[in-house]
């Protein structure tokens, strides 16, 4: 196909997050407005994401000391994120030479913003993501947001600020992935951004042990709404008292912290349902209990993103702990996919990128208003 001008503005924002459920990539026209061209998810096979599991459960510094079964997964997954990206770009009728430029954000297999030396690991070669699709990549968002001076995470608030803020309305942002994240978009108030703590991951990660890892999530709530929510009470309670639900934000949290061989244990006699539906309440009231703490306003629009708002069970718990004037809904009320919130982000990051304009995220990640991501020229 003949290719249309640069002018078009078409940018692919690609990622896996922390649930790695799939390899999600869009393309989108950004002008003032960002406008969904295509999309496409590429499930992440099985074998793959057990490696990545076990490579995120690593102790050992994978940024500084890479090991050779870092570097194979790096290699599969730059290849599917390769091979997802040229799908796409049939599906949608453009040519790769059609996209100014792709941001990918790849696959985090560590995270570790505190330590002495911090540093943010994705796999997904940015580099050899420009070579193979001829398009100009920017990639390393975490690690450029580390080096000057932020905690890698998280990213999406800037975002959140440019596209979904209202003047005449308080709104949350709530993205349900791994990971549940915040972004609190007062009237007259800086934005901020944290981690409230678990999105789906104690939910998938019981769902995988019940079912014999036939299946990956809680589909629609189903099993979690046939549980008894008051069996395990006292397990929530408990859990709910660890010390990083009680810290101020800024926070960033990570899935290695929520282990279901941890928490559960043999003895208890329990039934799949109770236990599920307990697993989505501690997530509920995580994500309830962070937003009370930190968002003292009368009204309030809750938007959901994120894969967690396809469980109607984990949005019907967070539903019924909110005051009268503090609305749910998901993002699509906004007119964005929930699912294609994080898509959206990475494209538009790029487009910063590439036009030299810095991002601020200093309430969500204290670093300097600075250029995010890198150039990496196909
Ligand atoms: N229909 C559904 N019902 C319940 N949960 C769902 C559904 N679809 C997706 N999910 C949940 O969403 C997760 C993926 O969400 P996603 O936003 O992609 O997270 P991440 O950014 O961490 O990859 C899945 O692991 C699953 O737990
Ligand atoms: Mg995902």
């Amino acid at each position: 196909m003949q290719s249309t001008s640069k002018k078009n503005n078409y940018f692919i924002g690609t990622l896996s997050g922390t649930s790695m459920d799939a390899i999600d990539a869009s393309i989108y026209k950004i002008t003032n407005k960002i406008k969904l061209v295509d999309s496409i998810s590429f499930k992440m096979p099985e074998d793959l994401k057990a490696k990545l599991f076990y490579l995120s459960k690593s102790k050992k510094n994978l940024f500084q000391n890479p090991t050779k079964a870092l570097k194979q997964a790096d290699d599969e997954f730059t290849r599917i994120t390769v091979k997802t990206i040229k799908r796409l770009i049939k599906k949608s009728g453009l040519c790769s030479s059609d996209i100014t430029a792709i941001g990918s954000h790849g696959q985090t297999i560590q995270h570790s913003p505190f330590s002495k030396k911090p540093y943010s690991l994705q796999i997904g070669s940015p580099d050899l993501i420009a070579i193979q699709t001829g398009i100009t990549t920017i990639g390393n968002f975490r690690q450029t947001n580390i080096i000057n001076g932020g905690s890698g995470a998280p990213l999406t608030p800037a975002f959140h600020q440019k596209f979904l803020r209202n003047k005449k309305e308080n709104r949350v942002i709530i993205n349900i992935g791994g990971i549940s994240n915040l972004t609190l978009l007062l009237k007259n108030q800086k934005i901020m951004g944290w981690d409230s703590g678990p999105g789906n991951c104690l939910i998938d990660q019981s769902v995988k042990f019940f079912s014999n890892g036939e299946n990956s999530f809680d589909k629609n709530g189903r099993w979690g709404k046939k549980g008894d929510l008051k069996k395990l009470d006292k397990l929530i309670n408990e859990f709910l008292s660890r010390e990083y639900f009680h810290r101020k934000p800024p926070k960033s949290d990570s899935t290695e912290n929520y282990n279901f061989s941890e928490i559960y244990s043999r003895e208890i006699q329990i039934s799949k349902f109770d236990w599920i539906s307990a697993m989505t309440e501690i997530t509920a009231k995580s994500i309830f209990n962070s937003l009370k703490e930190n968002c003292n306003v009368k009204e309030l629009g809750i938007y959901l993103c994120g894969g967690g708002s396809k469980n109607l069970f984990l949005m019907d718990l967070i539903k019924s702990k909110l005051p009268k004037k503090w609305k749910l809904y998901t993002t699509k009320t906004l007119g964005i996919d929930p699912m294609l919130v994080e898509t959206s982000t990475f494209a538009w990051l790029a487009k910063q990128r590439i036009e030299s304009r810095k991002i601020n995220l200093r309430s969500s990640t204290n670093a300097e208003i600075s250029l995010t991501g890198e150039i990496f020229k196909s």
